[in-house]
């Protein structure tokens, strides 16, 4: 068995009493008689990298914000908890089960960069994990753990780019889910102290990146680095689910087989079918079956051309047709592009026309055709990944499955619809439950009968969200 339980505790940790008496609070107790650097110093050197997706070392971030803050406001930290990709179930998991360690994380964060505020930004359909996240909050406070820090949860909607971190902070400001060109380090949101003066930088951190932190600060880099690769240190908190005995999360060290990441989650394939391709997220390049030794680690799934993403792996087996997933991956992200570039929403929802009308075999070579087309105008000029994950994922099945989209170009194959790529709402019994609704909602992001043929940029900037403060 290849799980551990450093961040993804084994039993839910039920109280603020329950976390102390297992060690919590002693990363806050060190940073506390620490200087803000030498915090930052111990992150970068334990080589910590954002579990949102990206990557990105989480040192080098908390250092960016805090060289960019402004002399008379402090900046903000924003807990990402948004936790939009499909397959994706782990950073509620670890709020379920232990909301403290990410409260802890982030107050230490907090001291780091200089941030007075911390928000925890949720959906406002999570409600379990906002209750719990509400509740770990009250009682810090209580204790006096925040000492000056404000800590609010705020309430977003279920979209999947409100989990990109600058059209976050536009939510967070009232506004609708559309990414920001500046950097969040440059611009973070909206406060009292800054209604007409810029605004500090904001540090946007996943939830999972900073549950990793107070141990690190407790117990030193050497620690972290135990467990893990030069490259990769520590764990990943992964999800398991599509064709495999059951859906889970569960915590590996990195480096660890993607086959055995899928064995110990997921139980392995179901009897009698081999896993023909993983999807990891729709953010990464297809993984196909015969690569299932690759290490689970930054450095091991870049080496094959795909990615680590957030842990997100959705197996798909030997009775699956890929044109199928390439068709449902690329429906949901046309369906979720923001309009912002005319290439990411018009080809997208043009790709996503073709794979459709492709395997409902209707498509022949022309439709094979406007595919490859599409793929390769789709990402220019975008403002965010979204657009570039169409041409990272499909592009990938194309490549690698093409003879499966060809069976449809030339009706060898028969008509089939889209697999239905959507977020998960939950895993329970060792079942993951999709947003089955998302079958239904249209290109500008409503639920109507008929697209209102507007981009969601156009039809929504001009109307007042429901969520603003
Ligand atoms: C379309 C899109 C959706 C995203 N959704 C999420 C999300 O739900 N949760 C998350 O933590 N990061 C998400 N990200 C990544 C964030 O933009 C950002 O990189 C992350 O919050 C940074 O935190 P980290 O450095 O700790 O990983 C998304 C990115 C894109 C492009
Ligand atoms: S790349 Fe797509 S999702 Fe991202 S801002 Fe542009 S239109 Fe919106």
């Amino acid at each position: 068995m290849t799980l551990v339980h450093r961040v993804l505790y084994p039993q839910p940790i039920i109280s603020l009493e329950d976390f102390v008496k297992r060690r919590g609070g002693q990363g806050l107790q060190a940073a506390l008689g620490m200087e803000p650097a030498a915090i930052i110093e111990v992150l970068a050197a334990s080589g910590l990298r954002g579990r949102g997706g990206a990557g990105f070392p989480t040192g080098r971030k908390w250092q960016t914000v805090a060289a960019n803050r402004l002399p008379d406001a402090p900046s903000t930290v924003i807990v990402n908890a948004a936790e939009g990709e499909p397959g994706t179930f782990k950073d509620r998991t670890i709020l379920r089960r232990n909301p403290y360690v990410v409260v802890e994380g982030a107050l230490i964060a907090a001291r780091a960069v200089d941030a007075d505020l911390i928000v925890f930004a949720m959906k406002q359909s999570f409600a379990g994990e906002v209750d719990r996240v509400r509740a770990a909050i009250e009682e810090v406070e209580d204790e006096g753990w925040s000492d000056g820090i404000e800590l609010e949860v705020f309430e977003g909607p279920d979209e999947y780019l409100y989990g990109e971190e600058s059209a976050l902070l536009e939510t967070i400001d009232g506004r609708w889910p559309f990414p920001r060109i500046v950097p969040t380090f440059r611009r973070g949101i909206e406060t009292a102290a800054t209604a007409d003066a810029p605004s500090p930088p904001a540090l946007v951190n996943n939830t999972e990146t900073l549950a990793n932190v107070a141990r690190i600060i407790a117990r030193g880099a050497t620690w972290f680095r135990s467990l893990g690769t030069t490259e990769s240190p520590g764990t990943m908190v992964c999800t398991v689910t599509g064709h495999t005995q059951r859906h889970g999360v569960g915590e590996v060290q990195m480096g660890t087989p993607l086959r055995e990441v899928i064995e110990d989650i997921g139980g392995g394939s179901k009897p009698g079918r081999t896993i023909k391709a993983v999807l990891s997220g729709v953010a990464n390049s297809v993984i196909p079956g015969s690569m299932l030794d690759t290490p689970v680690s930054y450095e091991g799934l870049s080496a094959i051309g795909s990615g680590l993403g957030s842990g997100a792996f959705i197996v798909f087996d030997d009775t699956v047709d890929m044109a199928t997933v390439a068709a449902g991956v690329a429906r949901f992200l046309a369906v979720e592009s923001c309009g912002q570039c005319s290439p990411c929403k018009l080809d997208g929802m043009a790709l996503s026309d073709a794979l459709t009308n492709l395997i409902a075999s209707e498509g022949g070579d022309h439709g094979y055709n406007v595919v490859r087309r599409r793929l390769s105008t789709i990402a220019d000029r975008s403002r965010c990944f979204l657009a570039t994950q169409q041409q990272l994922v499909v592009g990938s099945i194309v490549e690698q499955f093409g003879d499966e989209l060809a069976a449809h170009a030339s009706r060898a194959a028969g008509p089939v619809e889209p697999v239905l790529i959507a977020e998960l709402l939950d895993i329970r019994g060792g079942e993951a439950y999709l947003d089955l609704r998302h079958r239904q909602k249209q290109w500008d992001w409503s639920y109507n009968k008929r697209d209102s043929g507007t981009v969601p940029v156009e039809l929504y900037t001009a109307l007042v969200p429901p969520w603003r403060r």
